[in-house]
């Protein structure tokens, strides 16, 4: 009797597993985690990489309809599997290809990516912050991107501005791919690391994509790079390195926004130097605005895509981090989440941080909010704003579009949260730097102690005094939420 009771308890355990399980572990050579990403030129160039549960060959199959080509990579073991990485070069620009990975014999399911044309039309969607644990939650993220992608179907990049996962864990990057492979088979990424992509373990950021890391300063905890897309450069920045921005990564940027002849200038980045969220009260977002905003200011960056705080909010055009008299300035945009984790406005910011004279648009979505801020008050409360976040920027010869959309968690429908219109004259940017933008890692390691020293600097002399006048506010907050 006992047995059978045993037998059945196993059975029991068992049902309730996989039933529980919501999908199945790859089987072996089967690839997993697929994804194609930003690896240099977007015109001829793109960067696959994929996971097996044992080591094989890293092979990619690729056509664009009339020739069938082959490519092989390099694979390495990687926390418990192994991650394969393969770099399609010499692609045509304005050609549609189809690709299968696998080691030769077994394959996965056919993926697709449309190479950068040149011409002066751009469509991109930017997502921030699914940061989920859960398939559940996971799932809130593929439908925001799958709406975003059925508004846009001609997107030619998506834009992922970091925080992947919770805890990055593989159980967490499997039900990534478990909500996303479809995807990120069907889609180009520009991914950006966040502050939960890695946690604590070095290189994994890097060795989850394939980026071209030439011009990365470190790769330990995060990747920047940048690229052309038509008239656009693109630059993406690693918010995590030493807490937020390096000396080294900053002269990389400017030394990279003055080389590109393209008339736009986009940043994508995790962290925000303009939030109202929780984040913005530490030294990290401080330093961002006064030693990162500066050169921005310097290479006329028109725009900058953030995440790391989960709420929407954009500013008005600013420079020298005050609001731009004639309106040419940058204009910040703090993207808002994908997922369902969303933060409320920590009301103590304003002012001390963040001057609510900056803001066109807000959109917060928790605690009874879920309102506009509408230039006086942030008090329109609107359940129709409650939902997953996502922003879709247009590029059409001298005119930029940025609209950004709510999915709504009660009806599923996409509402429109914000415009934006940019306009300027094209055919006017002139590169001033031709040279050599490398770092060594001597120069990196050089830099580093200066980098904390200005760190340090800015946290005693800019931010412990606003922070001490917030202390009651802090002490407050977390006696009504449990959280500050
Ligand atoms: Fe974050």
């Amino acid at each position: 009797m006992k047995a059978t009771k045993k037998i059945l308890c196993v059975v029991l355990s068992v049902l309730m597993v996989l039933a529980c399980a919501p999908f199945a572990m790859a089987a072996e050579n089967e690839p997993f985690r697929i994804s194609c990403t930003v690896n240099g030129s977007m015109q001829t160039q793109r960067g696959l990489t994929w996971f097996t549960n044992v080591d094989t060959a890293s092979v990619v199959v690729y056509s664009d309809g009339t020739n069938e080509l082959t490519a092989e990579g390099t694979s390495m073991e990687w926390e418990g599997n192994f991650v394969h990485k393969v770099l399609l070069t010499d692609l045509t620009p304005g050609a549609t290809y189809t690709y299968k990975v696998g080691n030769g014999t077994v394959w996965s399911e056919e993926g697709t990516f449309t190479t950068d044309d040149g011409d002066d039309q751009v469509e991109f969607i930017v997502v921030a912050d699914i940061q989920a644990s859960s398939v559940e939650n996971f799932e809130v993220g593929a439908n925001v991107l799958n709406k975003a992608l059925g508004m846009y179907p001609e997107t030619d990049l998506v834009v992922n501005l970091g925080d992947f996962t919770n805890d990055s864990t593989n159980e967490e990057w499997d039900f990534y791919d478990y909500a996303l492979a479809d995807i990120n088979r069907s889609t180009t990424l520009a991914p950006i690391a966040g502050n939960h992509d890695g946690l604590g373990v070095w290189h994994w950021f890097n060795n989850m994509f394939n980026l071209d890391v030439s011009g990365s300063v470190q790769t330990l905890n995060g990747v920047n790079y940048s690229f052309d897309y038509g008239n656009v450069h693109c630059a993406v920045l690693n918010t995590n390195d030493l807490l937020s921005m390096s000396e080294a990564q900053l002269k990389w940027l400017k030394n990279d926004m003055n080389s590109t002849a393209c008339d736009w200038k986009m940043v994508f980045m995790h962290k925000s130097p303009y939030t109202l969220g929780k984040d913005g009260k530490w030294p990290d977002a401080l330093y961002l605005k006064d030693a990162l905003v500066p050169v921005l200011d310097e290479c006329n960056v028109d725009i900058v895509m953030s995440g790391h705080d989960h709420m929407y909010l954009r500013t008005k055009s600013l420079y020298g981090d005050a609001v731009a008299e004639n309106g040419d300035g940058t204009v910040y945009v703090l993207a808002g989440t994908a997922g369902s984790k969303r933060y409320e406005i920590r009301d103590f910011l304003k002012e001390h941080f963040m001057p609510v004279s900056y803001i066109d648009t807000c959109v917060v979505q928790k605690d009874g909010y879920g309102n506009y801020f509408n230039g006086t008050d942030f008090d329109s409360v609107d359940e129709n704003n409650i939902g997953g976040i996502f922003n879709s920027i247009s590029v059409s010869g001298g005119t930029l579009v940025l609209n950004s959309y709510v999915v709504s968690d009660a009806t599923d429908e996409v509402k429109c949260i914000d415009t934006m219109t940019i306009t300027k004259e094209v055919g006017q940017n002139i590169p001033s730097f031709d040279g050599d933008n490398g770092t060594s890692e001597f120069e990196y390691a050089m830099n580093t102690p200066i980098s904390l020293a200005k760190l340090a600097f800015y946290a005693l002399t800019e931010w412990l005094f606003k922070f001490l006048l917030m202390v009651p506010d802090l002490i407050r907050v977390y006696s009504e939420t449990g959280t500050f």
